[in-house]
């Protein structure tokens, strides 16, 4: 006998009932209706493989447990209709019957299934809408599950949003990030620091500017979001600046399609230079992906190594780099701020610009520790979240 009633839906959310008010059977698919006017066409199988009560869904993973080689026909299914409760009830062929929550349909139909359908739209911005990154309580974040849920979901919006007032250890930030999710490892480490090095193994841990870049574009898939804690900076000079890349491509896109396009279509080979690791990517500045993938900002000099594109396009690649870099760092889009002592910045990396410009290093220590996490991390953490907070 069960102790617990089994699940009524294939994951772990509660649905409020929304009654249907018509199911009909239509050649292998069944066409759901609500008295509101809304619908959904599912198909015979689809509704086979998402059987509750341990039938194809596994009671404990949720997951579908039927393998796709034992799939019967779609004429297993011989009858749909709405049971007393609003749910829809399926017979199949050997005479059993198969029940679906109304709720859970209705979501579908409502299509909050689909993956960014909690996520924030961006919100483009440039220079003129914020000098200083959005700011939200440092503590709050780490122990308050609203907090945090403000800070992602303005760091989905923007791209970018800031802590304060954390405590300046190095703990603080794995603390926060695996708050998050899972921090994505490098050959830097989890977590690396940044600051002035007697042997740097990259360019952001010298004083040299950093002018507005992105990480890792030596990667198939560059890091989504990067997170920097200030430890200690008692710099007078070195203030960090910020870009929307998504304003800049616009601007491009709009204004100098020529520019643009050559960004979108010029390949450049990145090339990580290092004793133990040889990391390269061959892929364009304004890597827009395959259908469906986040445009991804390919811009770090240090590491853009070789053009892999034909010899006609080289001389418009290069004045379409220069263009873009002097776009990225100027007033219309780029704002600076000062990092302090407890300050966290977090940003899609994927998307904003950063950089810094240079370190008085007689003018005092400037020390940061670093970390990223994926997009991935950060979007699960923002559906579980939201829908515990609602
Ligand atoms: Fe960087």
């Amino acid at each position: 006998m069960q102790d617990v009633p089994l699940s009524r839906t294939p994951d772990f959310y509660q649905y409020d009932e929304q009654p249907l008010a018509a199911a009909v059977v239509d050649g292998g698919f069944v066409d759901l209706g609500w008295s509101d006017g809304a619908s959904l066409r599912v198909h015979a199988l689809w509704l086979f493989e998402n059987q509750m009560g341990d039938v194809t869904i596994e009671e404990r993973t949720r997951e579908c447990k039927h393998d796709p080689v034992d799939l019967p026909d779609p004429s297993v299914l011989v009858d749909a209709s709405v049971a007393p409760n609003g749910d829809l009830s399926v017979q199949w062929a050997d005479g059993s019957r198969a029940d679906y929550h109304s709720g859970w349909l209705r979501h579908i139909s409502d299509a909050r299934h689909r993956p960014r359908a909690v996520i924030p739209e961006p919100i483009e911005w440039t220079a003129a809408d914020f000098t200083e990154p959005i700011t939200f309580d440092g503590p709050a974040a780490l122990t308050d599950d609203a907090a945090l849920y403000e800070f992602l979901d303005a760091l989905a919006r923007y791209g970018l949003a800031r802590l304060e007032g954390l405590p300046t250890d190095y703990d603080v930030l794995p603390v926060l990030g695996r708050k998050v999710g899972a921090l994505r490892d490098t050959n830097f480490g989890i977590t690396w620091p940044v600051s002035v090095d007697v042997k740097p193994t990259s360019t952001a841990n010298t004083p040299l500017p950093l002018p507005p870049h992105t990480d890792l574009p030596t990667r198939e898939t560059p890091p989504g979001f990067q997170m920097l804690h200030c430890i200690h900076n008692s710099c007078k000079a070195g203030f960090s600046t910020m870009a929307d890349g998504y304003a800049v491509v616009r601007h491009l896109r709009d204004h100098q399609r020529g520019v643009h396009d050559v960004l979108a279509r010029a390949n450049w080979i990145f090339f990580n230079r290092s004793p133990e690791h040889d990391h390269r990517w061959s892929g364009p500045l304004i890597d827009y992906g395959t259908p469906g993938m986040p445009l991804t900002l390919r811009a770090f000099h240090p590491v853009r190594a070789f053009p892999d594109m034909d010899d006609a396009d080289v001389p418009d690649a290069y004045a379409a780099l220069r263009e873009f870099s002097r776009l990225a760092s100027s007033d219309e889009f780029q704002m600076r701020y000062p990092f302090r002592p407890g300050d966290l910045v977090a940003f899609d990396n994927r998307r904003l610009l950063h950089g810094r410009a240079t370190i008085d290093v007689e003018g005092g220590q400037r020390e940061l520790h670093g970390t990223y996490i994926d997009h991935d991390e950060v979007y699960s953490r923002l559906r579980v979240l939201s829908r515990r907070l609602a």
